[in-house]
């Protein structure tokens, strides 16, 4: 993979990274074309990795169709799938994490334990191996990409960090590998995450500036929809992801509901 991306590199190529851990979708899609727009070769790797699932998550029962994400990569003219085996890249002894202070203290950090660590490790696995240029994340995993900005930031790291914004369904639930996991009943519960930020943005747009109030009206909104659990719903500042009390500036309002057993997130710039 390396010696790949130094060949094109010396040839004179900008070369995009996008990192999945596969079931690809319209919004892994998106950030393709993106890293298409951004540089002249494409790189996706495929990797589910386990460092970054805690026990009894669903890393085992995590969704994955091989052939079909190497259809859609050729389709939108993907350079290189890079699909490391677990065995190579976490060899037996392996021992050395990235982790970070502050940012993981907060939001899917608190419930997800060790998470961002796993995270932050794998992504500066790949970016050593695969070398590249630019690398896109998703904006629906905002605290991810704001942990990721950090970390390039701080380690120095030689590559330019993009954030895409959320790819939606038609009727607005952010597009998830995990969404394959609901039933037709929880698919529609599972709009309450989007319908809730829509109505907080309105809430903000009548003056109604209070975090905690707003807070409390999308408890009692996801709450009135059956089978759902929520894990938080928060609304803080897009750079430090501290609590804000009162909205007199851009904030990001964020959530992680469970749906049945389905765990989805949201967020949204207010
Ligand atoms: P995965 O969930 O497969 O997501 C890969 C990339 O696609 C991430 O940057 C994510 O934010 C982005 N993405 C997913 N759904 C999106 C949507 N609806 N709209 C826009 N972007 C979306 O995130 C991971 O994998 C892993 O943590 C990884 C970074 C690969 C490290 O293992």
């Amino acid at each position: 993979m390396t010696d790949w991306s130094e060949r094109h590199r010396r040839e004179g190529n900008v070369i995009s990274f996008i990192p999945t851990m596969g079931f690809l979708h319209e919004g892994h899609l998106s950030l393709m074309k993106e890293g298409l727009l951004q540089g002249d070769k494409l790189i996706i790797s495929i990797f589910v990795n386990p460092t970054q699932f805690g026990p009894g998550e669903d890393f085992d029962a995590y969704p994955c169709d091989l052939e079909r994400d190497f259809q859609l990569a050729e389709d939108i003219g993907v350079d290189v799938v890079f699909t490391p085996n677990k065995a190579d890249f976490y060899p037996q002894g392996f021992d050395t994490f990235i982790d970070q202070e502050q940012l993981p203290n907060h939001l899917c950090g608190l419930s997800r334990s060790g998470h961002f660590q796993g995270v932050m490790t794998i992504v500066t696995k790949l970016f050593h191996v695969v070398n590249p240029d630019i690398a896109v994340f998703g904006e629906k995993d905002f605290q991810q990409l704001a942990i990721i900005r950090r970390m390039v930031k701080d380690l120095n790291f030689n590559i330019r960090i993009i954030g895409h914004p959320i790819v939606r369904e038609s009727d607005g639930l952010a597009m998830s590998s995990r969404n394959s996991k609901l039933t037709p009943a929880q698919r529609i519960t599972g709009l309450c995450l989007i319908n809730s930020l829509k109505k907080a943005q309105s809430s903000l747009k009548n003056n109604k500036t209070n975090a905690a109030a707003i807070i409390q009206d999308t408890v009692e909104f996801i709450g009135s929809h059956p089978d759902t659990e929520i894990d938080y719903i928060k609304i803080c500042d897009p750079d430090t992801l501290d609590d804000v009390d009162s909205i007199d500036r851009p904030v990001v309002m964020a959530m992680a509901v469970k749906v049945g057993t389905t765990r989805l997130i949201d967020n949204m710039i207010l």
